[in-house]
């Protein structure tokens, strides 16, 4: 007896063949994949006609638990993960306060344990004073450094601090690649100009491509100089695809968002400051050179940004604005959508959303749906098209920037270690998601 069979689902394997079978799963680990498997479970799935993938792995979102739990908190984050196919997480330290050391990553563990409906793994954050805890702080994925200011008040961009920060200890640094001082200059000079104001498309000009490509370009200098494991976040222009073409090593990955590959500077006309985000969205030129990054394996998986901030935070006249949006429950759809319609294969899907961020983060037993990996299972329907509608949304903040959007590949059924977390539109509330484990965190 099983504890759960997934009966005749179309499994997704990592090459992106589809092949009908039955998927047995106890403990929370996939024990079995036959065509037929005939013994009973506790509980069956008829997932016929259905593709039947890896849980989605975002690996960059903001919950705001502690300090800002009116947007977000762990509960409603991961209740809207869920619904979007993504059955694990890793969470930003730009709380309130900030995880920058043992004691608020305990507070977020134990927080997650109580209330996450996905798996969970969490950022130390970086400041110029924090070195110890950086490399001793456990269990994390990383360390988060922002070299430019975003949402939240960590910053390290002088060069004997990130020196530190790269020079001691092994673990993966995660950067927000924004050149703080351009940004500071040409905020200043743009806020001058009184015609400027309350111009949200501004925000793309001020944080401009220049801003990012010299702080990506200082991140993968320190990489090189240091030999140390780097992960850019966020990646947006192409001069930063071009740049890294050419200068990635093996101790280098790249992360690239939804909201940099489907939405535009021309979006500002029709969404204003919701699509204000840190770094910006860009022109068409820059998003067609992602979606080649992403091709030709310069940019090696997608995560989200999910940053969730109020409908009446964003009305506020930019720049008073907060920067980012929503996008976790959102992702997987997109990505499925552009499939269908021919931008990418469905083996890219699996790699940039499942396989790739397991991967990327040295994750134990996850990404791919094989005998032996953690029962982390979307079912979606990839036939049928339901448009984004904020009014079903499970984030806090209740919008999303595709609002209306037609997208198929939304989950009908998302397995969180073996148990449904969602399904029919409604979250489990008994199902509790697992600290993710890390195969090169010695200290976990
Ligand atoms: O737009 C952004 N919002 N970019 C970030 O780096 C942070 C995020 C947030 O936390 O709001």
């Amino acid at each position: 007896m099983h504890d759960l069979i997934i009966r005749n689902g179309l499994l997704a394997t990592s090459e992106g063949t589809v092949l009908e079978s039955d998927l047995a799963c106890d403990k929370g680990r996939i024990t079995r994949i036959d065509r037929t498997i005939s013994c009973n479970a506790k509980q069956e799935i008829d997932a016929a006609g259905k593709l039947t993938m890896p849980g989605v792995i975002d690996a960059q979102v903001h919950f705001r638990d502690p300090g800002a739990t009116h947007k977000e908190d762990l509960a409603s984050g991961s209740r809207a993960a869920a619904r979007g196919g993504v059955t694990s997480f890793l969470e930003m330290p730009n709380t309130k306060p900030p995880t920058i050391d043992q004691h608020a990553l305990d507070r977020k563990l134990e927080r997650a344990a109580a209330c996450s409906s996905a798996n969970y793994g969490f950022f130390i954050g970086a400041t110029p004073e924090n070195i110890d805890a950086v490399n001793h702080a456990s269990p994390v994925c990383g360390i988060k450094i922002f070299m430019g200011s975003s949402t939240g008040n960590l910053l390290v961009h002088k060069d004997e601090d990130l020196e530190r920060i790269f020079g001691n200890g092994s673990r993966l640094i995660a950067v927000h690649a924004e050149d703080e001082a351009r940004l500071r200059e040409r905020s200043n000079q743009f806020s001058k100009n009184p015609a400027n104001a309350s111009q949200p498309n501004l925000h793309s000009k001020i944080r401009d491509a220049e801003c990012a490509l010299i702080a990506t370009k200082r991140a993968v200098e320190l990489s090189h100089r240091f030999q140390r494991r780097l992960h850019v976040l966020h990646l947006t222009t192409a001069q930063e695809v071009h740049y890294l073409r050419a200068n990635r090593t093996p101790d280098i990955t790249v992360e690239c968002t939804p909201n940099h590959l489907f939405l535009t500077e021309e979006d500002y006309d029709r969404l204003g400051t919701l699509v204000q985000m840190n770094p910006p969205i860009r022109s068409a030129e820059h998003q067609e050179e992602l979606w080649k990054g992403l091709h030709d394996g310069t940019i090696d998986f997608i995560a989200t940004d999910h940053a969730p901030h109020t409908l009446e935070e964003k009305a506020k006249p930019y720049p008073d604005s907060p920067s980012g949006m929503p996008g976790v429950e959102t992702s997987l759809p997109l990505l499925i959508t552009a499939w269908k319609s021919g931008k990418c294969s469905l083996a890219q899907v699996l790699k940039w959303m499942c396989w790739g961020p397991a991967q990327a983060y040295n994750m134990i037993g996850k990404g791919m749906l094989q005998e032996g990996y953690d029962a982390d299972i979307a079912i979606v329907n990839d036939t049928d098209y339901f448009k984004v509608s904020n009014e079903k949304l499970l984030t806090r903040v209740g919008w999303s920037p595709f609002n209306g959007t037609p997208l198929t590949g939304w989950p009908e059924w998302t397995i969180v270690g073996g148990e449904v977390a969602y399904s029919e539109g409604k979250i489990n509330d008994s199902v509790r998601g697992k600290p993710v484990l890390f195969s090169n965190d010695q200290t976990q």
